[in-house]
């Protein structure tokens, strides 16, 4: 019913990629509400051929009158890169739904890929511009195979569920994971532990900064900060690229080596990297320092963001990834808000592939409000005067291609005539045998997961009343 409109562009093979950090950048310039004398752009321009389009399933589970279709358009792909377009579209759309991140809403959705030849490979040409850009609709833009399907997931949480980020430093925090105080918490049906709630967990970010300046090996770079000297571990975050060895950068806390060592995998692109230090900060003042140690990559390496968070003790601070409670969120105001988990969710730590409880809540409630748990119904009359009517319904539950290790359940009810009688030979059968009299007759049908907790939209189930054809 409901067509949402994704856009990325991949392009592999690219070197020296600083990606931008993943929604900071939201392209908000105008494009059209300009005139050609005196009529608007727009129209003024009707007469143009729109740019040919070519579309190809990836991933089809149903009618698109009934999924959430999404669409992934290619740029910067020449004619003779179609083939590599789909290919690249067909990763990203398996390696976002198999077995992870999208895997459990998967029968309710559509990948299709859509591409219009470029002239020339415009990202060869901007080596460096890499950006991530988040916004509704989507338009993410990526350089890189191995931040391709980190951004685009996490973006996609974005437009899909509708929630802010959870990685402190942000702007927006709103959404089934955001709560501004204990008195509004939207996930406390997934407390881990309902008896110890509310307990914010015990944490304090006393230094963040996003320099996004080049190191050069004549002068390090540092900053100050100040703990209160009050708590027992602390974490140092660190975003760099456009480094290639462990030997090339030095990061240290006070003099002393903190421990940074450079992800092989992620070649030169930026990536975040989390250093835990299980040593309290004493009170008073503390210097980070980020020292290049490999001239040769004075021009590459770049310091892009870092901060530091302290931590309470083992009773203050529950670090159990599957914990659901509240969690601490520093935005770039270091104004506080609360998440439900520590770090398990991609929409805090972009590297994970799945999202916490109250996120996958979400998106079930979001993806199935645009949707009938109903595809259609169809009405075959028998020999006898009986009709028999069959049910296609979203492939969920005992319906699934691929059962999902989650417990789901359909529940269907037949009713009678009069709207109240249950026809109780059908229940929970997809088909039903109305006698020769029956002239109309309902369905209602529930979804149950054990994912969703709270529905207070009613969007799991569904109740019709059709008339016999
Ligand atoms: C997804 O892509 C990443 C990075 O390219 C890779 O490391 C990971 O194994 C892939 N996962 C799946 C399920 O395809
Ligand atoms: C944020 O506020 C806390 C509490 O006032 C303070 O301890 C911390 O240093 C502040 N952090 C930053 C980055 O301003
Ligand atoms: C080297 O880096 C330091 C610290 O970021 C900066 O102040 C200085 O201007 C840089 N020098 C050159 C030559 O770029
Ligand atoms: C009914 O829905 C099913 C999918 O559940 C689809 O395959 C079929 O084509 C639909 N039939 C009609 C008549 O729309
Ligand atoms: C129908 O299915 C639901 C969900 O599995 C189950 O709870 C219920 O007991 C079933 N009803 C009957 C009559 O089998
Ligand atoms: C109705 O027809 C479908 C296939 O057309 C069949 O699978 C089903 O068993 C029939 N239902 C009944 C109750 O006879």
């Amino acid at each position: 019913m409901n067509i949402i409109i994704k856009n990325f562009l991949v392009q592999a093979a690219i070197t020296s990629i600083a990606l931008g950090q993943f929604c900071e950048h939201q392209w908000e310039g105008k494009f059209a509400d300009h005139e050609v004398d005196g009529v608007p752009y727009l129209q003024a321009r009707q007469d143009v051929a729109p740019p040919p389009l070519e579309i190809r399933p990836l991933i089809v589970n149903g009618p698109s009158s009934n999924r959430v279709d999404l669409i992934f358009f290619g740029d910067g792909y020449t004619e003779d890169e179609k083939d590599k377009f789909f290919d690249d579209a067909l990763f990203l759309a398996n390696n976002i739904t198999d077995g992870q991140t999208f895997f459990d809403v998967l029968p309710v959705l559509n990948f299709w890929a859509g591409f219009s030849p470029s002239k020339e490979n415009s990202l060869l040409t901007s080596e460096k511009s890499g950006v991530g850009t988040g916004g509704k609709p989507l338009d993410v833009t990526t350089a890189s195979p191995n931040n391709g399907p980190v951004i685009i997931r996490h973006e996609l949480g974005h437009s899909i569920i509708g929630v802010g980020e959870e990685y402190d430093g942000g702007e927006v925090y709103t959404g089934v994971n955001a709560a501004k105080s204990i008195d509004s918490v939207p996930w406390k049906q997934w407390y881990t532990d309902a008896s110890k709630e509310p307990k914010i967990q015990r944490t304090n970010m006393p230094i963040q900064a996003y320099p996004w300046t080049l190191l050069n090996t004549s002068q390090s770079w540092s900053q100050t900060f100040t703990s209160a000297g009050t708590y027992s571990t602390h974490l140092l975050q660190v975003s760099v690229s456009g480094v290639t060895a462990t030997s090339d950068l030095l990061v240290e806390i006070d003099g002393k080596d903190a421990g940074w060592e450079w992800n092989p995998a992620v070649g030169e692109d930026r990536y975040i990297y989390n250093i835990k230090r299980d040593e309290a900060l004493a009170p008073g003042e503390h210097e980070i320092k980020f020292t290049l140690l490999n001239e040769e990559r004075q021009g590459s390496a770049q310091l892009c963001s870092f901060e530091v968070l302290e931590y309470g003790d083992e009773e203050e601070f529950n670090f159990e990834p599957r914990y659901h409670g509240l969690y601490p969120t520093f935005s770039y105001k270091n104004v506080t808000s609360y998440r439900p988990t520590n770090d398990l969710c991609l929409m805090r730590d972009t590297y994970s592939a799945n999202f916490c409880d109250a996120c996958i809540e979400g998106l079930w409630l979001s993806l199935l409000g645009r949707l009938k748990l109903i595809d259609n119904i169809t009405q075959e009359a028998q020999p006898d005067g009986s009709t028999n009517a069959t049910l296609n319904l979203l492939p969920l539950a005992k319906l699934r291609q691929v059962p999902n290790p989650h417990e789901e359940a359909y529940t269907i009810l037949w009713y009678g005539a009069d709207g109240t009688t249950v026809l109780k030979d059908w229940t929970n059968s997809t088909t039903a045998l109305l006698g020769p009299d029956t002239t109309e007759f309902g369905v209602e049908v529930r979804f149950w997961t054990e994912q969703v907790r709270v529905d207070s939209a009613g969007v799991l189930v569904q109740k019709e009343r059709y008339s016999v054809e």
